[in-house]
């Protein structure tokens, strides 16, 4: 993952100033939700003495590749692909997943870069993705109350009171975590695994006979002929197709952990989060007053801002002035998750919001976390139809208001899990027992991500 290496030669997008009266702490002085109580306090000042201490995962040379792609993203010559599990965890750091997760996310972006005609950004929700807002700070389970499940960066879990306890100790395990999944990756990609030569690299072993493989196998034969036809006309070899860039996202959501990243690099104005390339705020704590603006304010990374139903223009108009004052290129990526009943009502008048204050923006559709449901046994699951309609939504009434769907975010896995209903194989509410395996929010497939895939390149033709 030599990111910079294969980006090309870094055009620094025009950033004004640094954020005044800023300081990578100044979100302590508000009001921070979301955020885990540590009953050992001089614990976590040890645990995140230590974070400040250990070296950085990704660079600020990276970090300012990614904003340029973004802005190119904005202008509509690049697509965004995000997309990784709901919640990584540290048991889940090993091999198989890792490839596994990553083989989609190449399929899906080899069949983009196909059907849309254009280089696909691929930001991985992986190396970090340990943290998770929750909507009550305790659970309660036949009558024993405990700490909610934050993720494996806060506690562990299972329900009994010692992993349910913060812990720092797992602060320093998530970094940990992050480095080897990063350096995974890292070599994966440097080593020939990303070769678009070898696409047979990617195939997931355990799937047997499925048409959406069948049909990505017969778009990677039609693309390796016209490779080779390159190769022998040209007399040389398309070297540069031989690794593709990845970055890395999650959720800033654990103040103290991001801040603990951020730092100040020789020969650059400014601090960077060194945690994450694509560090974005969750749709509960994107109070443009609360402590989350006020720390993604001071850095320079590119952000997303996840936006929900509950959002009014004028909130989203505050959040722009305060997070990109300089209206700047390659800054904000708007993650709009609206769910498919409500995003014809709410999209439109924040499309309006962002136009009237001249903020350049890019819009990514989730159409995920909008459309999460019980099942009659309790079981969280996401309709894949209505999933569909909500991306197909998104890209007409970008279309329908002068604006431009520039990126989609999905939760999905390489595993053959059955938590999503619907899709090529329809699976119903019975399926969900079989292989149900997120502690979380339910995962696209292969499949449906696959199917997912196609879809966007059908919709984004629809346009041309
Ligand atoms: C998520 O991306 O897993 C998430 C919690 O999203 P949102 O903040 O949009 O609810
Ligand atoms: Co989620």
């Amino acid at each position: 993952m030599n990111i910079a290496a294969n980006s090309g030669p870094v055009r620094p997008v025009q950033e004004v100033n640094p954020a005044t009266n800023w300081q990578p702490d100044s979100w302590q002085g508000l009001k921070a939700l979301q955020q885990a109580n540590y009953p050992d306090q001089e614990a976590l000042k040890r645990a995140l003495l230590k974070l400040t201490e250990l070296p950085p995962l990704v660079t600020s040379w990276e970090i300012l590749a990614l904003r340029e792609q973004i802005a190119e993203a904005q202008e509509g010559k690049r697509f965004v692909l995000q997309g990784g599990d709901c919640a990584e965890s540290f048991h889940e750091c090993c091999s198989p997943l890792i490839t596994n997760r990553l083989k989609v996310l190449l399929q899906m972006s080899l069949a983009l870069v196909h059907g849309l005609q254009m280089p696909v950004v691929r930001i991985g929700r992986f190396a970090g993705q340990y943290a998770k807002p929750r909507s009550s700070d305790q659970e309660t389970r036949d009558g024993l109350t405990l700490p909610s499940y934050r993720g494996d960066l806060v506690n562990s879990y299972e329900f009994n009171e010692k992993s349910r306890v913060p812990d720092p100790e797992r602060l320093l395990q998530a970094h940990a975590y992050s480095a080897m999944t990063m350096n995974f990756v890292r070599s994966l990609v440097d080593g020939g695994f990303a070769d678009v030569h070898h696409t047979e690299y990617w195939d997931l072993s355990w799937l047997e006979h499925s048409p959406l493989a069948t049909e990505f196998h017969k778009l990677t034969e039609s693309l390796g002929k016209s490779l080779r036809f390159l190769e022998t006309i040209t007399g040389r070899d398309v070297g540069s197709l031989r690794r593709v860039d990845f970055f890395t996202s999650h959720e800033a959501l654990h103040l103290h952990y991001e801040q603990a990243q951020t730092r100040q690099v020789p020969r650059q104005w400014g601090w960077f989060n060194l945690g994450t390339h694509f560090p974005w705020i969750g749709m509960r704590t994107a109070d443009p007053e609360g402590a989350h603006v006020e720390y993604f304010r001071g850095i320079r990374n590119p952000i997303g801002i996840k936006v929900g139903p509950g959002m009014d223009s004028d909130w989203l108009a505050r959040l722009l002035e305060k997070l990109n004052p300089g209206r700047e290129a390659g800054r904000i990526a708007l993650i709009h998750r609206m769910g498919e009943s409500k995003i014809e009502e709410h999209l439109p008048k924040l499309i309006k919001a962002v136009d009237d204050c001249g903020s350049p923006v890019l819009w990514i559709s989730d159409p995920m976390h909008g459309n999460t449901e019980s099942t009659g046994d309790g079981i969280k699951t996401r309709r894949f139809r209505k999933i569909m309609r909500e991306m197909e939504l998104a890209f007409e009434i970008h279309r329908a208001n002068n604006s431009r769907l520039g990126g989609v975010h999905l939760e999905l896995t390489g595993e053959n899990v059955t938590e999503c209903t619907g899709g090529a194989r329809d699976l119903s509410d019975e399926d969900l027992k079989r292989d149900y395996k997120s502690t979380v929010d339910p995962r696209l497939n292969y499949e449906q991500s696959l199917e997912m895939a196609m879809l966007i390149v059908r919709k984004h033709a629809q346009g041309d």
